[in-house]
């Protein structure tokens, strides 16, 4: 009902709509208009009442809000279900309960703020309200558990793809999958599996995306790491605009990546990538080790020259340029 009334309201935009236009056409009361109506001005939307004349829409807030990303999402499944949190821990949290409790592939649980976000490497991920893009897809891949690395691989290239159209920059990408733009990072992507040995139950992909902050609202010692799109691209970005791209741009990269065409994935990441060709420093549970980063193979891992001349494989780990 709260989206009928959106719909009556965005149809005439700026323009009175009588309340009893409104109740009568969707057959319920006035007192229930009125209450759904303070709904979506809770979620945000300005709403201009009037006892005489009704009620007009004068502005629709920048919140990733089901109803304003279904109406421009152009996806066939990712995004077509989506949960809406004010305010949560962590969205991958909520998507993991979802998915155990049986969410279908593609169901997304978006967030206005997380209260716990956590980033790769048990770190935190600072998630405030208003500013950015928290949010967790639900995907059940066919394949066995060894292959879900390339899901990583595919969201960076798909992220980074969706936010070049969308902001009008052309963001790098570190290994695995933080999102650069002019040196700092503004996204990362937090991917968790539930599997068994043979096959995956579902995997969760996480991804975090500094949109509209100033580089004043990120606490000193994160300032010199950090960024946002606005802060790089120069004007605010759309949240809701974006997380349809998003959504739409991984539909494509995952359909690749499930379907034998990871090839066309990997060669977008490689052109992407900053880190290969580098002289790196990576440090991992296993220990610190010095070497050129070579490649990524095709399960994702990073291949390491070591100054031995040995190829060493990367699985996970955290990697740093060498400065020399
Ligand atoms: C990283 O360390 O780079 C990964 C950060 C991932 C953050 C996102 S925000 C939405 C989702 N929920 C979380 O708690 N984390 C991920």
């Amino acid at each position: 009902m709260k989206e009928k009334i959106l719909e009556r309201l965005r149809a005439k935009p700026g323009v009175y709509v009588s309340g009893e236009e409104i109740s009568r056409d969707l057959g319920v009361s006035r007192t229930a208009i009125w209450k759904h109506v303070q709904s979506l001005k809770d979620d945000g939307y300005e709403i201009d009442s009037s006892r005489r004349l009704g009620y007009r829409l004068t502005a629709v807030p920048d919140r990733p809000l089901p109803a304003e990303i279904l109406r421009i999402l152009r996806s066939r499944v990712f995004g077509q279900k989506i949960h809406h949190f004010h305010s949560v821990g962590s969205t991958n949290l909520v998507a993991r309960e979802m998915a155990r409790e049986g969410a279908a592939e593609g169901t997304l649980a978006v967030a206005e703020e997380q209260t716990q976000g956590r980033g790769r490497l048990g770190r935190e991920w600072l998630s405030p309200a208003g500013t950015g893009i928290w949010m967790s897809l639900i995907l059940r891949p066919v394949f066995p558990p060894t292959d879900a690395p390339r899901l990583t691989l595919a969201a960076a290239v798909a992220v980074a793809e969706a936010v070049g159209e969308v902001a009008g920059i052309s963001p790098g990408i570190k290994w695995p999958n933080d999102l650069l733009a002019g040196g700092k990072k503004f996204c990362g992507i937090l991917t968790e599996m539930d599997a068994e040995m043979e096959r995956v139950n579902f995997v969760i992909l996480g991804i975090g995306i500094n949109v509209n902050q100033l580089a004043s609202d990120f606490p000193e010692p994160l300032r010199a790491l950090a960024t946002s799109l606005q802060e790089v691209c120069g004007h605010r970005v759309s949240r809701p605009g974006l997380v349809c791209r998003v959504l739409e741009c991984l539909e494509d990269r995952y359909g690749q990546t499930v379907s034998g065409d990871f090839g066309q994935v990997l060669t977008a990441w490689r052109a992407r990538s900053t880190t290969l060709g580098q002289q790196v420093t990576v440090t991992s549970a296993a220990g610190t080790i010095d070497g050129l980063a070579e490649d990524v193979d095709s399960d994702g891992s990073l291949l390491v020259r070591l100054d031995s001349g040995v190829l060493h494989r990367v699985m996970a780990g955290e990697v740093t340029l060498r400065r020399n």
